[in-house]
């Protein structure tokens, strides 16, 4: 090109970054690849498998598929080195963190170039974003492991972390896997995408280089059947991100087993730009989001909503600005959209295009590489929100566009899918920008911007696309536990009996559902005995029609999380102010069922946590995280939504108000299972909730078999969280019924908790969600 030319189209040049230093690398490493197992590369295996680059088809190097074996000696040897990594102390680990952060940064280009040949990304977003985003993470939570002993006095490390990352960004999502893992005292086994494992591998380098201790990562290499084998194996945790099918199989194969777990899975993100929208930063705003990285994002801005007036302009300024974007060499600086991961994720993207019969397509008008794994960026408008296209996550360069009228309707569809991860308001009005945020059910929003991402904020899911945050304050608690200790769970049996009543009259207590006492579905009963084998009464026995009819009760009570603490707060304190008229009672009503004296200490114990609770109603607040930008990422805790419990056998009223009392104070409806072999004072209890002004449908009460109430609890799509501390050990039941809408869980394992200390920290924290808001500002 002379420069004659060049001034009259204006054209960028081809600036190609050189592979030359990273081919040396791969070629130093003999490029063949063992895994990274107790501080030391082992020779390539005899089940190889390659890696190539996407944008050339080129074998980049050859890796090896691990077996049981391996996947065996990388545990033990995190096991192994796990106690002393902890106990050195935080900030020991952070010298450590803080030496891999710095060598991250020297070999910043190496790791850029390598990355982009492995995944096809474009050179701009590895050098830009990428590896500086991997840098600070570790910078980041270096910080937290200096910190955490002053700040976090109560944690520990988790154990050993079994760690499953995907391939759209392979060293970003490592960081964001290992650098709190280790900061917190844990140690590591981390599988990389079978696509992408080479930076992984490359860090292991840098690992060697930080004189990180042996064992404190490993990395093997391999497909998903080593994956499952992690997720088989003894570790204490897994963390996941990846696709929803393949969460909600994890979530079913440790069902039970005690494994801490968070899932970060997929999306089909919202991107809705209003008509008083900046409307040329909002067709800048969507290059970002959903050709960043050829689409391959899982909080990509998949699904545009745009309000009806502007839709046309607003297409129109899309397709010209789709027209002028560069897709090729992903090694050229100049280039806008590389290469998809992989021909199978090329045809993945394909197939669901061609299927798609809805709306007109428009495909960007450029040039397009004659060779490797490239799809143009595509547009298809005038969609309907059930379309499959709308709902499905397609991964790859695909826009899905529809329009809106109101606000409202805006919300409304925007909500209408089952992923909650991320979602983007374009708007000029501050008004309707902060009225919509918190309206919409993700992770995260973002106002005026797309994907940004720090260390310093949270980021994840909610509903399908899974749970646990990742970065921030919170995403701490992902990998730690609380000191406390906890004694092993004892089943509590119910007494028997001959049936002679205390008194003389037929006691059968109703459950409580929707604010109304309620005869059993079933239409049995059963009988309760004291000690002495007298009748006490009788419970009803819950089905799963009952369960049904408490879960719609609870989700049409709606209402409730958009009341204020300062109101939830007062009705706590009036259920703790009633309570403690009929404290006697209750205290008797106790004794009675547990054969025991603790009744009037169960009692008061049970009127502070709600006096607790009510104290927090107001006070548990959010968060305004300092993040890199003009800007504040505001982590605002919301209700997690309707929770299910299966309540403390042992303690028939705390156990019940230990886990009422703070959901409730955060604004979520529940519907408790009550003590099995000692319900009645939970249904004495709602006596007590009918004189509160606590709304129809907030508390729902079912008494039953434990084991007939967790199934269909746990499975319900209307409930979003489910608990279980019944003495039966429901855990595993309650885990493999919640993968159907990978709701949070919280279940005992094995384990009594004690009731007898203050719990609701714990109970706060689970009964709410941190949804970041990004809110730049300024030009
Ligand atoms: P995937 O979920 O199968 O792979 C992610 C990771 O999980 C990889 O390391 C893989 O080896 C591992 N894995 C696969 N099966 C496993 C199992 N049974 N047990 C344990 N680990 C297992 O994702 P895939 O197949 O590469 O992509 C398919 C679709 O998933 C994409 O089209 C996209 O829709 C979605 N996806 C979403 C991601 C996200 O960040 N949310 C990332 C990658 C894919």
């Amino acid at each position: 090109m002379t420069v004659k030319e060049i001034f009259e189209s204006m054209d960028y040049g081809p600036a190609p970054e050189s592979a030359a230093e990273a081919l040396a690398w791969l070629v130093d490493q003999g490029d063949r690849f063992g895994h990274f197992i107790d501080g030391d590369f082992t020779n390539p295996g005899a089940h190889a498998f390659e890696s190539r680059n996407p944008a050339t088809g080129e074998v980049l190097a050859s890796l090896t598929q691990a077996t049981q074996a391996d996947v065996d000696m990388a545990v033990a040897a995190a096991r192994k080195a796990q106690g002393k990594w902890e106990n050195q102390g935080g900030p020991g680990r952070a010298r450590y963190l803080y030496a891999i952060a710095r060598l991250l940064q020297k070999h910043a280009r190496l790791f850029a170039v390598l990355e982009t040949m492995d995944n096809g990304k474009p050179i701009r977003e590895s050098r830009d974003i990428d590896i500086p985003l991997a840098q600070r993470h570790f910078y980041y939570h270096a910080g937290m492991a200096q910190l955490m002993e002053g700040e976090l006095p109560d944690a520990q490390a988790l154990g050993v972390c079994g760690q499953i990352i995907p391939w759209n960004f392979p060293l970003l999502m490592l960081a964001w896997k290992i650098a709190p893992a280790l900061a917190m005292g844990n140690t590591v086994v981390l599988k990389p995408a079978e696509y992408t494992s080479l930076t992984a591998l490359l860090f292991a380098d840098i690992c060697r280089q930080a004189g990180l201790p042996d064992g404190v990562v490993n990395i093997v290499t391999g497909d998903g059947a080593v994956g499952e084998m992690i997720v088989a194996a003894d570790v204490d945790k897994i963390a996941f991100t990846g696709s929803t099918s393949v969460g909600r199989r994890i979530r079913q194969a440790t069902a039970g087993s005690g494994k801490a777990m968070t899932l970060e899975l997929g999306g089909k993100s919202p991107y809705i730009v209003f008509d008083d929208a900046d409307l040329d930063s909002a067709v800048e705003g969507l290059v970002d989001a959903i050709w960043f990285n050829q689409g391959q994002v899982c909080c990509a801005g998949s699904r545009l909503l745009v309000q009806e007036g502007i839709a046309e302009a607003f297409h129109a300024k899309l397709k010209a600005r789709m027209d002028k974007l560069r897709i090729g060499n992903p090694l050229d600086k100049c280039i806008d959209i590389g290469a998809v991961v992989d021909p199978v994720q090329l045809q993945t993207i394909s197939q669901m295009v061609a299927a798609n019969t809805a709306g007109s397509m428009h495909q960007a008008r450029i040039e397009m590489p004659s060779q490797g794994c490239f799809y143009p960026p595509t547009l298809i408008e005038g969609m309907e929100p059930s379309d499959p296209l709308m709902q499905e996550e397609i991964f790859g360069p695909v826009l899905v566009s529809c329009t809106f009228r109101t606000p409202a309707e805006a919300v409304e569809v925007a909500n209408n899918t089952r992923y909650g991860l991320a979602a983007t308001v374009w708007t000029e009005n501050v008004n309707l920008a902060l009225d919509i945020a918190p309206k919409l059910v993700a992770g995260v929003v973002w106002v005026n911007a797309t994907n940004l991402f720090d260390a310093a904020a949270g980021f994840g899911g909610v509903r399908e696309s899974g749970f646990g945050r990742e970065g921030g304050w919170e995403g701490l608690s992902a990998y730690t536990k609380p000191k406390a200790k906890t004694k092993p769970l004892k089943p509590v049996e119910a007494y028997a009996g001959e049936g002679a009543p205390v008194d003389a009259i037929d006691r059968t207590a109703k459950m409580y559902v929707g604010g109304k006492q309620t005869r059993p579905d079933s239409g049995y009963s059963k009988p309760i005995y004291n000690r002495s084998g007298a009748l006490l009464g009788h419970v009803g026995l819950a089905n799963r029609k009952d369960v049904r009819n408490a879960v719609e009760a609870a989700a049409g009570a709606k209402g409730w999380a958009k009341t204020t603490g300062h109101l939830r707060a007062q009705i706590l304190y009036y259920i703790g102010e009633n309570l403690s008229v009929r404290a006697d009672e209750f205290a008797q009503r106790i004794n009675a069922m547990t054969g025991k004296r603790s009744g009037a200490s169960e009692v008061e114990a049970s009127l502070q946590r709600l006096f607790t609770a009510a104290a927090w109603a107001d006070k548990y607040d959010g968060q305004a995280h300092g993040v890199p930008i003009r800007g504040v990422a505001l982590a605002m805790k919301e209700p997690v939504g309707v929770i299910g419990a299966l309540c403390a056998d042992e303690a028939p009223l705390l156990g019940l108000v230990s886990v009422m009392a703070p959901a409730l104070a955060m604004g979520n409806r529940v519907v408790l299972a009550a003590s099995d072999p000692y319900p009645l004072a939970a249904t004495d209890f709602y006596q007590v909730l009918e004189t509160s002004d606590v709304p129809a449908g907030v508390v729902n009460i079912l008494t039953g078999t434990p084991s007939d109430i967790a199934v269909p609890l746990a499975g319900h799509m209307n409930v979003d969280a489910m608990w279980s501390f019944s003495s039966s050990d429901l855990s595993r039941e309650v885990e493999d019924a919640s993968a159907s809408n990978l709701k949070r869980t919280w279940v005992n394992n094995r384990q009594t908790m004690d009731w007898s200390t203050d719990v609701t920290r714990r109970f706060l924290e689970a009964s709410t969600e941190i949804k970041t808001i990004w809110v730049p500002y300024g030009e």
